[in-house]
């Protein structure tokens, strides 16, 4: 018997302006992204902005449905905009935010896990790591890695094994 452990480690900042300026503009691109969110079931807006490296930004947010599984994260609308248009384009870093009550939430929001298998597919398939930027108002996390948020996780290589 092994007992084998993962580590993963993060970092939190309390304050947006500890963040290297084109984080912060990521950020602000993921605020302004929620309010663009359709979540009259919810309420519950969340936005994520993806930034490529040559310094181009996209975003994307959550979109409900009456039918609720049929809705779409902010994580999930960004990665499928950015695969479908720019298959070719490398991103570096992805910032998410939510509105709660129109307002920005005060805990980071973290990926759900259907999001996070995405993210770590999307960094897989473009072979870089791609920073990801969970926003509150009383503190920034920061993983440096999708892989971070998915430890034991299910790839491409499990299907070929
Ligand atoms: N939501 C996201 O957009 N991203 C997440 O990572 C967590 C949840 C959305 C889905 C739903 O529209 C609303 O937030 C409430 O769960």
């Amino acid at each position: 018997m092994k007992e084998i452990e993962i580590k993963m480690t993060y970092r939190e900042y309390p304050d947006l302006h500890d963040l290297p300026e084109d984080e912060q503009m990521l950020v602000s691109e993921a605020v302004a992204a929620a309010s663009g969110a359709y979540a009259p079931y919810s309420r519950f807006m969340v936005g994520a902005a993806m930034l490529f490296n040559d310094g181009s930004v996209i975003r994307g947010a959550n979109v409900e449905n009456a039918a609720y599984p049929s809705g779409s994260c902010a994580e999930k609308t960004v990665l499928s905009y950015a695969i479908s248009n720019y298959p070719g384009k490398k991103s570096v870093a992805i910032a998410i935010a939510a509105l709660s009550g129109g307002k920005l939430t005060r805990e980071p929001v973290p990926p759900c896990g259907n999001c996070r298998q995405m993210l770590l597919e999307e960094e897989k398939r473009q072979g870089s790591e791609i920073k990801v930027i969970l926003t509150g108002k009383d503190k920034i996390i920061e993983l440096k890695n999708c892989e971070s948020l998915m430890p034991l996780h299910f790839t491409k290589s499990n299907l070929e094994s």
